[in-house]
Order: structure tokens, then sequence, then C-alpha cells
């Protein structure tokens, strides 16, 4: 036998049974973004590499290790996309999208990172994300905010926290960089190999740190919160005061740095405890430099991304009841009424708005073709036989109900009566 293929690591294949629960997730995302007037915009999955390490950072982990880079045919450096918010501001800039005018736009799609998977981490996932472009005030901050609290409320997602931060303007940032790498190397053999490093290309990242050991050395390290310059101190307090009003509760956690460089002022994420490690669900924040460091005008982006996997995860634990059985499916036995059959599944589906009619393919006598029907989930079972041809009729039995007792349409009153059933919800 032929060895048999294997999908890559980290790359989940999403089956039949589980597709229904990502539909639904993904028409609820869709909505609710409509409600906010986010209009969608379609990215490439590749974009060439530089784009990449120009955002994100050339010394973050994303684009240090974690980045499926390769040379295309002709030599160019091209990257699977780790993110969506460097190919939206590109795709801005190149179309003019930014020129005297404000944007909402929403994405949405695969992913990638060589990450080490584990639950709620892998190589390919998918994330819709928000971006909001030529805003500069808390009130877009505040609304993202409110829109993705929004999605929670209609997910039925509870057990989720918001943790706040800022970061302030790259220029305070800067200057409580040097605060904290004077702090670091003071203390430096309590650093891990991990810190130590990171104290040389990106000593913020410490302050994110999981490992219990370097708790006290962090509780004690300078607050990036006592040295935000005035205007994002003032822009902090806005959003705050804003969702206070809104009911929005909130954590500030001065830890919060974020993996990407691209941030400054206002970010968020939105975690939860019922997903073990892997617990941010959304996440995202200002990035007001972006654009222009892109080569573009100097407008603000602001924005965020949902994890879609993890939302899955928090949603079947819910143990969601979607339908997706057939409504009907059509038995048919005899030549004749396998070709009146065809005709009339056809005829069905134009007459019932959003009918779910299975037309049994590869013959059978009755009872076999029974024993799929009862398979298949449906609620009726359709029957065309010789009689039925002869007639112009349809039999018509109930699979599930108690009351399953078979009888006999008109032809002409089928699709009445599906529609009736579809109305009442079976
Ligand atoms: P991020 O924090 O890197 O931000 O990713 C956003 C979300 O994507 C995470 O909170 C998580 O739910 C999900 N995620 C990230 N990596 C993985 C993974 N390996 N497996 C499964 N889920 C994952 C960004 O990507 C920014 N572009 C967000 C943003 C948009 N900021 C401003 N606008």
């Amino acid at each position: 036998m032929a060895k048999q293929l294997q999908a890559i690591r980290g790359m989940n294949d999403i089956l039949p049974d589980e597709s229904a629960l990502w539909q639904r997730l993904e028409a609820v995302v869709r909505e609710v973004l409509s409600a906010y007037d986010y209009q969608e915009i379609r990215l490439p999955i590749v974009e060439k590499t530089e784009l990449f390490a120009r955002s994100i950072g050339e010394v973050t982990d994303i684009v240090e290790k974690e980045m499926y880079t390769f040379n295309d045919r002709g030599g160019d450096s091209l990257t699977l996309r780790p993110e969506g918010t460097a190919g939206c501001v590109r795709a801005c800039i190149e179309h003019g999208l930014l020129h005297h005018q404000t944007q909402r736009l929403w994405y949405a799609g695969p992913m990638f990172r060589y990450e080490r998977p584990q639950k709620g981490r892998y190589r390919q996932f998918h994330q819709v994300g928000a971006e909001a472009y030529g805003m500069e005030g808390p009130d877009i901050d505040a609304e993202l905010i409110c829109l993705s609290a929004r999605l929670w409320q209609r997910l039925g997602i509870r057990q989720v926290t918001l943790q706040l931060n800022s970061l302030g303007s790259s220029a305070a940032r800067a200057a409580y960089r040097e605060r904290l790498v004077a702090y670091f190397t003071a203390r430096h053999s309590e650093l891990d190999e991990d810190s130590q490093r990171r104290l040389r290309s990106n000593p913020l990242r410490i302050l994110d740190s999981k490992n219990p050991a370097l708790r006290p050395l962090l509780a004690e390290a300078p607050s990036l919160l006592d040295h935000l310059d005035p205007e994002s101190l003032a822009h902090f307090e806005a959003l705050k005061a804003l969702l206070d009003t809104a009911g929005i509760p909130y954590e500030i956690n001065p830890k919060l740095v974020r993996g990407l460089d691209y941030y400054c002022k206002t970010v968020f994420e939105w975690v939860t405890e019922t997903l073990g490690a892997q617990g941010t669900i959304c996440a995202g924040g200002r990035y007001d430099g972006l654009i222009e460091q892109l080569g573009g005008q100097a407008v603000s982006g602001v924005g965020f991304a949902l994890g879609l996997e993890r939302l899955i995860a928090m949603l079947a634990a819910n143990k969601p009841a979607i339908e997706t059985a057939p409504h009907a499916y059509l038995i048919m036995v005899g030549d004749a009424a396998q070709r009146h059959g065809l005709a009339l599944a056809e005829r069905l589906r134009d007459q019932v708005p959003g009918l779910r009619l299975r037309m049994n393919c590869g013959g059978g006598g009755f009872k076999a073709q029974f024993r799929r029907a009862d398979t298949s989930g449906a609620h009726f079972a359709l029957i065309l036989g010789e009689n039925e041809v002869a007639t112009e009729s349809v039999s018509i039995k109930p699979l599930r109900a108690t009351e399953n007792q078979q009888h006999t349409l008109a032809g002409d009153q089928v699709a009445a009566y599906l529609r009736a059933a579809i109305l009442e919800k079976l």
C-alpha cells in the first residue's frame, strides 16, 4: 500500500462536523463588524519578507524565528503572512485609501507562524482583524473595544477579561527602555537565559515573561505607566473614562507589552482562564507610526485581531446545537422515478428557501435507500416509486417524529408542506 501522507504539524484540517461552528462564528463576527460599518478588505497570503521585518520588528520572536520565508523562482524573498496588520497597511498605502479619508476595515484568513504547536497554538491559525485609520482620538479605541465586547455577548462567551495598558509615545518608551535596561542590568543574575538575551534585543518583552521565578524581579521593575508622556496619559485617561461610561470593565496591566514592535499608546488583550496557557482570544492596539514607517502619510492606525481557533474552543465547550442534517432525503426507485426525481429535487430547491435536500445517488431498493435516509439524519424521506410517478404524487415519511405515518401528497403540494415544516423548525 502507498505511504499515507499527513498534514503538516500545527496545520489543521477543519472537518465537516466542525465547520458548522466555524460558519456560525464567522457569520456573527461579520454581522457585528457590519453593525459598526467596517468594510471587508481581502489581502494576499504571501507578501515580501521586508514588509514584516519593517513593521513587526527585526528583533521580535515572529520575525527572528517564526516566519515561513522562502525565495520564489525569481529570487524574491517572500513570507507567508504571520499576521494581517502589515499587509492591510501596505494595501491602504498602495491604493491611496488613506488620503484625506478615514477607513474602518476588516479581513479574515489564515496566518502562519513557526511556533511550537500546543493546544490553542498552531502553525496555521485563523484571525479576523479589524483596523481603523485616520482617527487619532481615544473614541475609536473605545469603539473597537465595544465592538469586541459585543462579539462576546453575541457569541455567549463569558469569563473573559479586558486587559489594558498604554505604551506611550516612542520617545517616552525609549526613555523608559533605558530605565528598564539599567534596572535589569543591576539585577542581571536574577534574569533567566531568555531574558538575558532580550535585555540586549527587546528589553520590554522581559516584562511579558511567564517564568514564575522572575515574578519578584518583575514586580519591582519600574512601571511604564509612570513614564508616559502627557499626551499618551491624557489619551489613556480619556479611553478609560469612555469605557467606564460604556460599562465595559477592564484591568490595567502595566506589564502588557505585546509581541509586535509597531504599537504605541493603547494596547489591549481579551484573556480567558478557560483555555489554559493560550488564553488570549483577541489582541490589539494603536500603531500611529506604522503607516509613515511603511512609506505612507503620517496617519494613525488602531485595531485588533481575534484568534478564531481559540474562540472555537470556547464555543465548542458550550456545546451549541447546530442543525446540519438534511431536512429531506429523496428516495427514488425505478427508472422513471430516477428521471423525474432529479427534476423534482431541483424544483423543490427553487421553491423552498433554505431547504437542505439530499438526493439518493447510486440507486438501490427501497430498503437500502431508507437505511441511507435514516443515517443521513434527515427529518423526512420523500419517496418516488412507480405509483407516485404514475399519479404525479410524492409520498412523505417523517423519520424523526413519533407520529411517523407515511402519507401521499400531490406533487405540487410538496413544496408548501416542506416550507411549513421548516418554518415550524420541523
Ligand atoms: P497577535 O497578538 O500576534 O496580534 O495575534 C492576535 C491573536 O491571534 C492572538 O491573541 C491569538 O488569539 C491569535 N494567535 C496568535 N498566534 C496564534 C497561534 N500560533 N495559534 C493560534 N492563535 C494565534 C496580531 O496579530 C496583530 N496583528 C493584532 C492587531 C491588529 N493589532 C492591531 N491590529
